[in-house]
């Protein structure tokens, strides 16, 4: 099969100090590239002019684009503002930048957040663009589908081996754990820890736990982002999931067992429960032989005990 990054290539991982970028960079590093980064404090992402200047100044083989602003509910709501324009800018400096110093691979990332609110499950590539938004994160989805378009447009145009993935909801080490901001996977480890800790009866969780949801490891991803980056040349994105989905239900009692949390669980059905279903169809990524690694269990049991060595080390008030 052709290759398409040399053995050795220096890669530009932008965002390398985030969740999916530090597996990525760690991943690619233990392939044998060199991995090129850049501390926020030194380039900002938004500053075309600055990016232009530090891709010309490196020319790397290849960038991968997992800079963005992120966050939950609560900040796209407070700041619809910075997340349109903060990523619609990194984009437009990254990959107009990648372009302008003749980069000629780059993989930026999506989200599965972009897809239709209602897109019919599980949900395929070809499904974007196709319904109405998630109101929560509108101006966030629309920047990122900008970007989607901006890499198939720098294929259409200049024939640019410029391509997208689309991953489904990551977990792993250095996840965030504020209880104001998390995902519900590390929101669950933390709360049934200070459960565990504290002797609680019982830990009440939001909604009905019967939504199903799909996770995947970040290290997986970054296993399927340089098989990506090697192998695959395409117009559509790639959705990057495990493809198989499972209750809140399930995944509390996971948790539960993990942490050794011997209450009960009970469940704030007067909470809302989000949208009953969200899975990727993921055979596009499986037909280019892509299999995750890390099992669910295994993965959390992992993050938890890295992150409770962490409190151990230095505990958070
Ligand atoms: N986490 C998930 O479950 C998930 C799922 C699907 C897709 N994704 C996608 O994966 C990508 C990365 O997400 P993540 O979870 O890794 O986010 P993250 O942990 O918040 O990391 C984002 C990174 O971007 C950097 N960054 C943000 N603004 C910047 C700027 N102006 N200049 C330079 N660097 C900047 C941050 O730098 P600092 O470290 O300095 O803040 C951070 O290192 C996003 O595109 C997201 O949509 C994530």
């Amino acid at each position: 099969m052709t290759e398409l990054l040399p053995s050795r290539a220096r890669i530009f991982v932008a965002g390398h100090r985030g969740l999916v970028g530090s597996a990525v960079a760690r991943r690619l590093t233990a392939d044998g590239h060199t991995v090129l980064t850049r501390p926020r404090t030194e380039l900002d992402l938004r500053d075309a002019a600055a990016t232009a200047g530090y891709l010309r100044q490196t020319r790397p083989d290849a960038v991968v684009l997992a800079a963005a602003r992120v966050g939950g509910i609560m900040a796209n709501a407070t700041y619809p503002v910075q997340f349109l324009e903060d990523n619609l800018r990194i984009q437009l400096s990254v990959v107009a930048g990648a372009h302008e110093a003749g980069v000629p691979r780059l993989l930026f990332l999506g989200s599965s957040c972009i897809y239709p609110r209602l897109a019919p499950q599980p949900i395929r590539e070809d499904a974007l663009l196709t319904g109405p938004l998630e109101p929560t994160n509108e101006a966030y989805a629309l920047a990122k589908i900008a970007g989607i378009v901006q890499v198939q447009s720098y294929r259409r145009q200049y024939g640019a081996g410029y391509i997208s993935a689309m991953p489904t909801n990551l977990y792993g080490p250095g996840d965030n754990f504020d209880l104001a901001t998390s995902h519900v996977l590390p929101a669950l480890i933390r709360r049934f820890h200070e459960a565990a800790r504290d002797g609680l009866p019982e830990l009440v969780l939001w909604g009905s736990g019967t939504p199903r949801r799909e996770f995947l490891h970040v290290d997986d991803l970054a296993d399927a982002c340089a098989l990506l980056l090697r192998r695959y040349d395409g117009d559509e994105p790639v959705n990057v999931g495990c493809g198989e989905d499972l209750t809140i239900r399930e995944l509390a009692e996971t948790v539960r067992e993990v942490v050794g949390y011997r209450g009960a669980i009970g469940w704030d059905t007067t909470k809302p429960d989000g949208t009953p279903r969200k899975l990727l169809d993921v055979s596009r990524l499986q037909s280019l032989g892509w299999r995750p690694r890390i099992a669910l269990r295994e993965g959390i049991a992992a993050v938890y005990e890295e992150w409770r060595s962490q409190q151990e080390a230095a505990p958070v008030a």
